[in-house]
């Protein structure tokens, strides 16, 4: 019987990920995020999983305006960092699952997600910072990944509702897939942030905070939040938050809140991060 380890959502902000390819984590600047990072990585330490499936959005990396698949698993056994303008991040490449990837996208799609089924692609910064998060600078991950990208670049992307929903049968897969692996699952993006515009900069730490709050025992109302809510009050990158609402939803009702961290700025963003368990 495999074992869901927890659940962790983290924003993905890349140049998180160009302070540690860089070594620039003890600069006054990024020191205090850092530090707040530790926690989460002893948690992975601890737990071990051996499978982290990582809900991230691509941004114009992989995908294009010319294609703009709402939800894309990754079957593949390899996944490259993608070059987003600089090159690709020096960073070891990503080994997929593609048995629990298959089951996955075979269980969802029966399910009703109608998934894209990519045998082929390139992550972007929205999954691999978050594994430089939570493990640093590996030789190789320690981990094998499933990547589900979802749109949230090109409106309309899909409701919290919807989202909290594909985690649900995210779960019922997990539970169907015979093997004893510990899985992880990560939901990345948002806190509050607007990269553009005249609203470039916006942060709402008391939107981000009530967000943080309520995803553990209230994630139905987090559901109910509009994309016009989410971009009014948490800037037009804030709806990024809808990938929480992914890995929320593969947990059991009732969760215990394991570790949280949040910090203003990390670049433009508020950096949050949580970690959550079932309570069994
Ligand atoms: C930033 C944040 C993001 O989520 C992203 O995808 C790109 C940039 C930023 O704050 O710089
Ligand atoms: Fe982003």
């Amino acid at each position: 019987m495999n074992e869901i380890v927890g659940g962790i959502a983290t924003s993905h902000v890349p140049s998180i990920g160009a302070a540690i390819d860089n070594g620039k984590t003890g600069q006054p600047y990024w020191k205090p995020l850092f530090d707040g990072y530790k926690k989460a990585r002893q948690w992975m330490s601890e737990t071990k999983p051996d499978v982290v499936i990582i809900i991230y959005n691509d941004h114009a990396s992989e995908f294009s305006l010319e294609l703009i698949p709402t939800f894309v698993i990754g079957v593949s056994d390899m996944f490259m960092p993608s070059d987003e303008g600089y090159g690709p991040r020096e960073i070891p490449n990503i080994e997929g699952h593609p048995e629990l990837a298959w089951h996955l996208a075979e269980s969802l799609i029966l399910q009703e997600f109608d998934m894209t089924i990519a045998n082929e692609m390139t992550v972007d910064h929205g999954l691999s910072v978050p594994l430089s998060i939570m493990y640093d600078q590996p030789k190789e991950w320690p981990c094998k990944v499933i990547p589900i990208c979802v749109n949230v670049i090109q409106y309309p992307p899909p409701t919290g509702l919807r989202c909290y929903k594909l985690g649900r049968a995210i779960r019922v897969a997990i539970d169907t897939f015979d093997s004893n692996e510990k899985i992880a699952v990560i939901g990345t993006g948002g806190m509050s942030h607007q990269l553009q515009g005249e609203r470039a900069g916006i942060i709402n730490r008391e939107f981000d905070i009530s967000f943080l709050d309520r995803i553990s025992n209230q994630p139905e109302e987090l559901t109910k939040i509009h994309h016009h809510d989410y971009i009014m009050q948490a800037g037009s990158e804030g709806v990024e938050l809808v990938m929480w609402l992914v890995m929320r939803g593969v947990l059991e009702k009732k969760v215990r809140e394991i570790y949280r961290h949040y910090h203003v700025p990390a670049s433009n963003t508020a950096a949050g991060l949580i970690i959550l368990e079932d309570d069994e």
